[in-house]
């Protein structure tokens, strides 16, 4: 079977054959669905050796430990965000249930017992997590403005010691670009590590960890599954650096690990991740254009788009694109942005992104009212902004529905 590490290709023929990288014993093309809980041990010392780590052991014990069919998907997903690195064969890929217990298991593994600096503008669960939760949990959180250097350089200095960075390599829903390679070299000169969500960029246009990220993040719910038919998150890491937080141990014991099933489905998503988001990119790029045209609108953020405050920084930290989120504001605010999200036709009223279909939602009343409040506009997420997850529909029948909605 061809290996994509192997191989000297493209990123589109990395995802076709991203994880593929073994025979199973009936020479299976694609990845088999092992729909099993446990595993059966060839005799009582085969059992013994598996839990105690040995080689000679038992390959697989329990499905929440693991399973084959997750492990091509973790594979297949570490593959694409270590694309291209040198020493790509050091990263290992992690399944997840959800993004939301791949982000939780990864800080609490991560961060345990210290402080956390994390970005203003963070996914509505992952900033209440941080706001609430930690704090319960023994660890301490502050919030900041990533995209002022010097904000985060202070909130360094002021929290010496301070164990992670959390952010996200494109912010939901303000679609503020991270300044990854300043970030990760601030980080770590302070002794922290850097932990991005890279749910919005994916691989095919953002890679964090050639920017000095050290733990990636995904809600695999999004453009990895490609199809709103599975919830899934996955971390992608330095194998030393899972031994060095036990993320196994963590993951083994909060009990958050994917099921074959949904690794199934999300193994078929990779393959044409870089075929979508093309369609995506092209697609979100029309209709951020048409949208700054439009008289009715105040304001757009796209990271395509000449007037989105880091361009210059998406240019050069993006390839193949920007993505198919935008975020804009009407001017005549909530109101208007109501009537909008109602009278659409083609486009669907609801929360997530990623599906081949378009997505157009309320973030303040939506994704992210479990935000405190006051956090949420300090962090520009305002009351009348709007956010659409353009889809791979053709982009003049989505522009077509939008702009009979805006006149409605
Ligand atoms: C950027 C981002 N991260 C994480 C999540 C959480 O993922 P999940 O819903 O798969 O738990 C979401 C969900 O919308 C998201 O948008």
């Amino acid at each position: 079977m061809i290996s994509s590490k192997e191989k000297n290709t493209t990123i589109a023929t990395a995802a076709v054959h991203a994880g593929e990288r073994d025979f199973d014993q009936y020479g299976s093309h694609i990845n088999p669905i092992y729909q099993t809980s446990t595993f059966v041990f060839r005799d009582v010392d085969a059992g013994a050796k598996a839990f105690q780590g040995e080689e000679d052991g038992a390959s697989h014990i329990y499905s929440r430990l693991g399973n084959p069919t997750v492990e091509k998907l973790e594979r297949a997903i570490a593959e694409l965000e270590a694309y291209g690195l040198p020493d790509q064969n050091a990263y290992t890929g992690m399944a997840f249930g959800s993004g939301m217990a791949a982000i939780t298991t990864g800080i609490i593994a991560a961060a345990r017992g210290g402080h956390i600096i994390a970005q203003d503008a963070l996914y509505g669960c992952t900033s209440q997590f941080l706001d609430l939760e930690v704090p319960e949990l023994g660890m301490s959180r502050s919030f900041v403005d990533v995209s002022d250097l010097f904000l985060l350089e202070m909130e360094l200095k002021k929290n010496p010691g301070t164990k992670l960075v959390y952010i996200e390599s494109i912010a939901n829903p303000t679609m503020t670009v991270a300044d990854l390679p300043n970030i990760a070299a601030m980080a770590h000169q302070h002794g922290a590590l850097l932990m991005v969500d890279n749910t919005f960029a994916t691989p095919y246009h953002m890679q964090p960890l050639k920017h000095g990220a050290d733990i990636i993040a995904h809600s695999t719910t999004k453009y990895l599954g490609g199809h709103g038919s599975v919830i899934g998150g996955a971390l992608v890491l330095k194998s030393e650096l899972i031994e060095e937080t036990s993320l196994h141990k963590f993951r083994k014991n909060l009990g958050g690990i994917a099921a074959p099933m949904d690794a199934w489905l999300l193994s078929n998503g990779v393959k044409t991740l870089p075929l979508r988001m093309q369609k995506h990119a092209e697609n979100g790029l029309k209709v951020a254009q048409f949208l700054e045209m439009h008289p009715a609108v105040d304001q757009v953020w796209y990271p395509g788009l000449k007037s989105h405050p880091q361009y210059d920084l998406a240019n050069e930290i993006m390839t193949n694109g920007f993505g198919g989120v935008l975020s804009f504001e009407l001017k005549g605010g909530f109101e208007a942005g109501k009537s909008l999200m109602n009278s659409v036709k083609l486009c669907t009223l609801a929360v997530s992104l990623g599906t081949v279909d378009t997505l157009i939602q309320h973030p303040a009343s939506m994704t992210h009212s479990v935000m405190d409040p006051e956090l949420r506009l300090e962090a520009g997420i305002t009351d009348g902004m709007v956010r659409l997850a353009v889809g791979i529909e053709d982009a003049e029948d989505i522009i077509h529905d939008l702009e009979q909605a805006l006149e409605g």
